[in-house]
């Protein structure tokens, strides 16, 4: 099981009965869904961070449909079969988070939300995982405690990654193509931008890249309510202008695609960087 930070003191919290302890008497009690909620107040920027309800459920439906499995399946296919500390950031209603379980096993895995919606939701699909709401910033994770970190579709908090990857850790993280959902992007947007993920600009020299694949799919969308909850799901539900937003119904019939960049980095020791100031943005669907 892993180890974690108490976020009030820093020191370990242990696993007793209903919840998570540390010896300065600081105590946070699990949900009986399975997660813990280890963010503080004062580390909140609102009453509920991160995605809101309809969101983790909009997200929740669309990827029971599978369309995006083949990002899943490179994923997975890069990982050996050993039971690495790992850890997901931004691990959402934890669909993918539940496939890594089955690779790397769940006793030594995290899953990380700053959403206590998203988390409720992971919550349900592996009891063994550890799943914990608290922010990618300031992770209750000890230094060079994890062999993997897992970021996909979610801001890149690289000083925080940097600190809890061990040296020669990997750092696997997904982001979107310049053709990624064209068609909806079409349908909603006069000037479609074409950005690509690339997580180099936010990673500085802490990091070397492993490799890069794109994973590209296409698939015909099954409803308007499929459709419905993949606008839903993304950031185009909040930059499309309602009318936009209530004419991709007519998309129905038509293929849908997507485009993904899946990237692997590697943790170089503090020895072998010396550390610049890093910027901190990142990636959405
Ligand atoms: C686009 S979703 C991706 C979810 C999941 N990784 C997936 O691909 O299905 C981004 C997630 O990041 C979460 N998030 C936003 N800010 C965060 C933060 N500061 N710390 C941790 N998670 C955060 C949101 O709540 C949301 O669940
Ligand atoms: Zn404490």
């Amino acid at each position: 099981m892993p180890t974690l930070k108490c976020p009030s003191c820093d020191l370990p919290l242990i696993r007793r009965d209903h919840g998570w302890y540390c010896d300065n008497g600081h105590q946070f009690d699990r949900a009986k869904r399975g997660y813990t909620n280890l963010l503080l107040a004062q580390h909140r920027r609102s009453r509920s961070p991160g995605d809101d309800k309809a969101m983790v459920q909009a997200r929740s439906a669309f990827l029971a449909l599978g369309r995006y499995q083949p990002l899943a399946d490179a994923l997975l296919a890069g990982l050996e079969d050993e039971e690495p500390a790992w850890l997901d950031i931004g691990c959402g209603e934890g669909w993918y988070t539940e496939q890594i379980a089955r690779r790397l096993g769940a006793v030594n895995g995290i899953g990380v939300d700053i959403s206590k919606f998203a988390v409720d939701a992971a919550a349900r699909r592996n009891r063994r995982l550890t799943w914990l709401v608290a922010s990618g910033a300031r992770l209750p994770l000890f230094d060079a405690s994890q062999q993997k970190v897992f970021v996909l579709f979610t801001r890149l908090f690289v000083d925080d990654i940097a600190r809890v990857l061990q040296p020669g850790g990997e750092l696997v993280v997904a982001g979107t193509g310049e053709q990624h959902l064209m068609p909806l992007r079409e349908a909603l947007y006069d000037d479609v931008r074409q950005r690509r993920f690339d997580a180099g600009q936010f990673l500085d020299a802490r990091f070397e890249a492993i490799s890069t694949q794109e994973i590209h799919c296409q698939w015909q969308p099954e409803s308007v309510e499929e459709l419905r909850n993949l606008l839903a799901m993304t950031p185009h539900h909040w930059r499309a202008k309602p009318s936009a937003k209530a004419g991709i119904d007519r998309l129905f019939g038509q293929p849908m695609n997507a485009h993904f960049v899946l990237q692997r980095w590697r943790r170089f020791s503090d020895a072998e960087t010396v550390a610049p100031d890093s910027p901190a943005d990142g990636p959405h669907h």
